[in-house]
């Protein structure tokens, strides 16, 4: 499988800008729903408690932005917060969280991929992964899925201050090692800590970098 170039041509680009300001506008149950606009769409995605609002409040400086939960099936709506007034950062709901009933397994599916597969304006989507967690199935099939359907991602391991630096190291590597048994190139990847704040300016950068990329194209 290939990566979408979408996503990794821009990942050398680099621009010092960051999130001044971070609005929360609206949560969809549906992408058809969402808001109408042409703004750049970047949205996180991974399994239900993985870190996904956790990351979001901690790259806008505000706690309370994003709503989070010890309990894993916090967010079951597609949430959109305008950042900087130029682009949307969204928090979806976590895909296989084992408590919910299947049916609620099954319309929170449906909605990610309806999203995944609708939304025009999403630029690229992040996946976020435990560091801790060896490779697991639920989320190599997601990215599979991605893959044919053309969908642009990058991979964020979330949680990185419950690791020791080696240990943490050598986790990443193995992801990364997994991943190109089934990819012909690694997506770009992040390390974050939303306790720390690691990767939280590298992440930034990343998408002020597509941004600028984007204007220029306009
Ligand atoms: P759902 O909305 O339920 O899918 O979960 P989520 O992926 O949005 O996770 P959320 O941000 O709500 O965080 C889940 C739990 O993990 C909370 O108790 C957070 O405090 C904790 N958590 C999130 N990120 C980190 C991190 O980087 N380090 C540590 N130590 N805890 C974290
Ligand atoms: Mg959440």
């Amino acid at each position: 499988m290939r990566i979408s170039k979408k996503s990794s041509t821009f990942a050398a680009a680099k621009v010092g800008t960051m999130i001044k300001n971070a609005q929360y506008i609206i949560s969809s149950p549906d992408v058809k729903d969402c808001p109408q606009s042409n703004l750049p769409e970047y949205a996180f995605i991974g399994r239900s408690n993985v870190g996904k609002s956790s990351l979001i409040n901690l790259l806008c400086h505000n706690p309370k932005l994003a709503k989070t939960s010890q309990k894993p099936g916090k967010t079951l709506l597609i949430n959109h917060f305008l950042i900087n007034g130029e682009w949307h950062l969204v928090d979806l709901p976590g895909y296989g969280y084992a408590q919910a009933g299947q049916k609620q397994r099954e319309a929170l599916r449906r909605m990610i991929e309806r999203y995944c597969l609708l939304r025009e304006q999403l630029v690229c989507l992040f996946v976020l992964i435990d560091c801790r967690h060896e490779p697991q199935k639920i989320d190599l099939e997601f990215l599979a899925w991605l893959g044919e359907n053309g969908v642009p991602f990058a991979i964020v391991f979330t949680k990185a201050d419950k690791l020791g630096k080696v240990v943490l190291k050598d986790k990443v590597t193995k992801y990364k090692e997994r991943l190109l048994e089934d990819w012909e190139e690694l997506p770009p990847v992040f390390v974050t800590s939303s306790e720390t704040g690691l990767g939280s300016e590298e992440l930034t950068e990343y998408i002020e970098g597509i941004n600028a990329q984007l204007k220029i194209e306009d």
